[in-house]
Parts: structure tokens; sequence; C-alpha cells
């Protein structure tokens, strides 16, 4: 069993050689360069997280038949399906690939972006699970932003792997994802045992905003990381944002745009309602005291209760009135 994984890894290790050597020195990869090159990844960028393209044609199965490896061993690769004819035809297809790679910098498995859009394909397809890879225990870039999280004091959460290498370019080292999915238990395990705080920076658009918030739910009963979040100004996504704006104005945004829970959630919650109404007001403030009734600390249910008084000049005492028997309810 121990050599099938030696195996697997070398599997891996060769595929991405090749679609990266695709992609870089050859005319089947023009296209995709192209592709990353317009999408504002510099080449220096496209080496270090060692990006890829797999053709339509099938250049992986006979590069790796040549090296000897197994039939059953391709299989277990998950990079072939089985047709019915049994013979290996190769998973990805006109993608660009994504290595993931485990903490120790090996490839373990890939995510593949189309090249161009086909509705009838998904845009991102992964890798499926193998003894190397199990994507409830993978953050993508974690081996590399391990070092700059423990230095910030943060890492940052990223929906999409094009903002976690936009953001990488443009400095902003301690970006990662997980992959397609909310965060699991051993992701947030990896995250507590290197920092302290955790920044959402998701889409800057209505799903994007939604999933922080279930995010932010899911996270605050499990974890003791204090969590914060960076919102990108006009429904762009981070990599958008940095191609749109610049770099620069993006290291700002993780700066001094972070918001904590509470801010988001006084926004958020405003989002979709008219304030100006009498009911949206009620359903909004109550909406509030819930979130208010969730937080820890009493100095800070007693300052972010005064905040919300303030905005509808409302007396203090009957808000604290009511978050009080909001309190006995959870008790
Ligand atoms: N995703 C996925 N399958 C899809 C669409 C999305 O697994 N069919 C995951 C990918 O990990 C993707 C993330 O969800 O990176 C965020 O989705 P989206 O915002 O739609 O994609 P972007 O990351 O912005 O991709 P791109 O900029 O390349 O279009
Ligand atoms: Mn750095
Ligand atoms: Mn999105
Ligand atoms: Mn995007
Ligand atoms: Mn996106």
């Amino acid at each position: 069993a121990d050599t099938q994984t030696g195996q697997l890894r070398q599997i891996y290790a060769l595929s991405a050689d090749l679609f990266h050597h695709i992609l870089i020195n050859t005319a089947i990869g023009e296209p995709a360069l192209n592709y990353l090159h317009q999408r504002g990844l510099s080449d220096e960028t496209i080496e270090t997280f060692y990006l890829g393209f797999a053709p339509t044609q099938q250049v992986l199965l006979p590069f790796l038949k040549d090296r000897n490896f197994s039939r059953e061993l391709l299989v277990r690769s998950g990079l072939f399906s089985e047709g019915n004819d049994g013979s290996l035809y190769q998973r990805f297809k006109e993608r660009v690939l994504f290595p993931i790679r485990d903490p120790q910098k090996r490839v373990i498995a890939f995510s593949g972006r189309l090249l161009t859009k086909n509705d009838q394909l998904p845009k991102y397809l992964n890798s499926p699970e193998t003894v190397l890879f199990n994507k409830r225990k993978v953050l993508f870039n974690f081996d590399l932003a391990k070092g700059e999280i423990r230095q910030q004091g943060f890492a940052i959460l990223f929906e999409g792997f094009m903002d976690v290498i936009s953001a990488y370019q443009a400095g902003v080292h301690q970006g990662v994802a997980s992959m397609g999915t909310s965060l699991t238990n051993e992701q947030i395990y990896l995250l507590e045992r290197t920092t302290e705080r955790l920044c959402l920076c998701y889409d800057g658009d209505s799903p994007g905003q939604k999933a922080t918030a279930r995010a932010l739910q899911l996270l605050q009963p499990l974890t003791k990381l204090e969590l914060g979040v960076i919102p990108i100004p006009g429904q762009r996504d981070p990599d958008e944002y940095i191609n749109q704006e610049s770099p620069a104005a993006f290291v700002k945004l993780v700066e001094n745009g972070q918001q904590n829970q509470m801010s988001f959630w006084f926004s958020f919650l405003a989002t979709e309602r008219n304030l100006t109404n009498e009911n949206d007001q009620l359903a909004y403030i109550s909406d509030v005291l819930e979130k208010i009734a969730g937080v820890a600390s009493p100095v800070a249910r007693d300052l972010y209760l005064g905040q919300l008084a303030k905005r509808f000049s409302l007396d203090k005492k009957s808000l604290a009135g009511q978050l009080h028997s909001l309190l006995q309810q959870q008790a």
C-alpha cells in the first residue's frame, strides 16, 4: 500500500509537470497562456502556482504508460474515467489546471477551469477523492500562506482559486480557499493551529454576501477564531477588484477595510430592506438584537446596543429590555 501511495504521488507530480509544460512551452497551450495573461497573471505567478493546461488531446495516458504505471493505478489516480469499452479517458479536457498541494507542497489533486464557457459542463472540476486527496482536509494555498498567516496574525479566506492567486500577486500572501464548499472542522482546526484571526473575503455580489453570512453563522459556534470580514465594493470578486482598481487598492482594503462581525451584520441585515419603512425597521431591529444577544462580552453588547439605539433615535432602555428577554430565552 505504501508503494502505491508513493506511485500515486509520482503520477501527480509527473502530471503537473506535463500540464505545466504544455501551458508554458507548446502551441497547444498558447490559448490558455493568453487567457491567463489576459486575466492579469504574470509568468512568475503562473510559475509559483505551477498552473497548467489540459488540452482535448489525450496527452496524459501515453505519457504515463511510457513510465510503466499499471492500469489499476491510473484508474485509482482519478485522472482518468473508464469508457464502456474499458478504455481510459483523460478527466480534464480543455481546462486550465490549478494544482492542489498538501502542506508539504506536494501536488495531490487538480482543479480545472473551463477555458471557454460551456453551459453543459461545470466551470470548475476537481479531482475525485483518492488516498492522497481528502477535500475536507485541504485548504488551497495553505502551504505557501502559512508563514505569512503567522507573521501577519490573520488568515484570509477567499471563495475562489483565482482570488487567492490574484491576491498573492498583489502582495497579499496569507490567502487560502476551500474546495468550493463551506469550511469543514478539519480546515478550521488547521487554521486554529496557525492563527487566532480569520477574515472572510468573499465575492461582493449578493451570493457572496449571503455566503459570508452563512459562513459566520456556521463558524461562530464552532471556533475560537476571531472572525472578521473584508467587504469588496461594487458587486465584484476580489480578483475583479484587483484587476479593475489596482493591487495597491486591494492591499489597502486588507489593511484598512476589515470589519468585525457586528459591523457586517449591521450592514448585511439592512440589505433587501427599506429602512424608512416602519415594518422593515422593526424587523431589522429585532434581527440585529438577535445578533447582539449572541455576543459574549457584556461591554461589547452594551456598545452595540447604544449604536442601534442611536441609529433609530430609540430609548436604549427599551432595547435593553428586549435584549434581556432574548438572553433569557437562550439560557
Ligand atoms: N466552484 C465550483 N464549481 C463551479 C463553480 C464554482 O467548484 N461550477 C467553486 C470554485 O472553487 C470557484 C468558487 O466556487 O473558485 C467560486 O465560484 P465563482 O465565484 O463562480 O468562480 P470564480 O472563482 O470567480 O471563478 P472565475 O473568476 O475563474 O470565473
Ligand atoms: Mn510577503
Ligand atoms: Mn461568485
Ligand atoms: Mn472570479
Ligand atoms: Mn468569484
